[in-house]
């Protein structure tokens, strides 16, 4: 029986996964290195300081710079990042999350965030969404980040629910991973194509899709 439901959220529940596309893409140009969107979609779901890593040595230049250096590029790359947050509104979130927020309230169902943004409480304020959310499962709470099951893991600890009555909301190949690594139902958002290949249990084309009752009852077949 579905008790929680767990979000990802950039991505998921506004276009903030488009804000660190442009950020880490100018990161990137300004060290002459090439950034496109299929390099992109490995990046999604992954922590500030490994889509660093993976942007350096995707650009051969991986033992070039020092962990001071690292430090400084990620941070240059974060700044950018929060000068594009704060234009968001709550006008700016994905046609039909709120209503399906709405439905597992009415619903009794816990919500969760597992979010590997340390921008995910700043995001949600800016939303104002951040009352719906039961819990947040805080990043640096967990050692090893998505694919890993660790931040799902832990939403749903916070929350008080075993992971099989969890349904999981990813758009990533390795947030995917993380939820069925940790048990639970995997609903993928987005990218179609992308979302099926990793597996997910369910995908859908987009956040208008995400319908309680649909759920609900896909989530039972899977389970029965
Ligand atoms: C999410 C996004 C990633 C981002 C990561 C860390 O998982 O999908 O693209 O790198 O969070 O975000 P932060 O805001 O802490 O740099
Ligand atoms: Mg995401």
């Amino acid at each position: 029986m579905v008790k929680a439901v767990i979000f990802d959220l950039d991505g998921v529940i506004t276009d903030t996964a488009e804000l660190h596309y442009q950020a880490w893409k100018n990161l990137a140009n300004s060290i002459a290195i090439d950034f496109n969107r299929e390099f992109n979609e490995e990046l999604k779901g992954i922590s500030r300081m490994d889509s660093l890593n993976k942007i350096l040595q995707h650009g051969g230049v991986a033992d070039q710079y020092t962990e001071e250096e690292k430090l400084e590029l990620a941070t240059k790359k974060n700044e950018e990042y929060k000068g594009l947050l704060i234009h968001l509104k709550p006008e700016n979130i994905y046609p039909g999350i709120k209503e399906f927020l709405n439905a597992l309230k009415q619903s009794n169902i816990k919500i969760g965030l597992a979010s590997a943004s340390k921008n995910g409480p700043a995001i949600l304020d800016y939303l104002q969404i951040t009352d719906y959310f039961d819990t947040i499962a805080d990043p640096d709470s967990v050692i090893n980040g998505k694919p890993a099951p660790d931040i799902f893991l832990k939403a749903a600890e916070q929350l008080g629910v075993s992971p099989q009555d969890c349904i999981g909301v990813e758009d990533s190949e390795a947030g995917i991973e993380a939820i069925q690594s940790a048990n639970m139902y995997a609903v993928g958002v987005g990218t179609v194509e992308v979302m099926r290949k990793a597996g997910a249990d369910l995908v859908l084309a987009d956040t208008t899709e995400l319908v309680w009752d649909q759920l609900q009852e896909a989530f039972t077949a899977k389970v029965n």
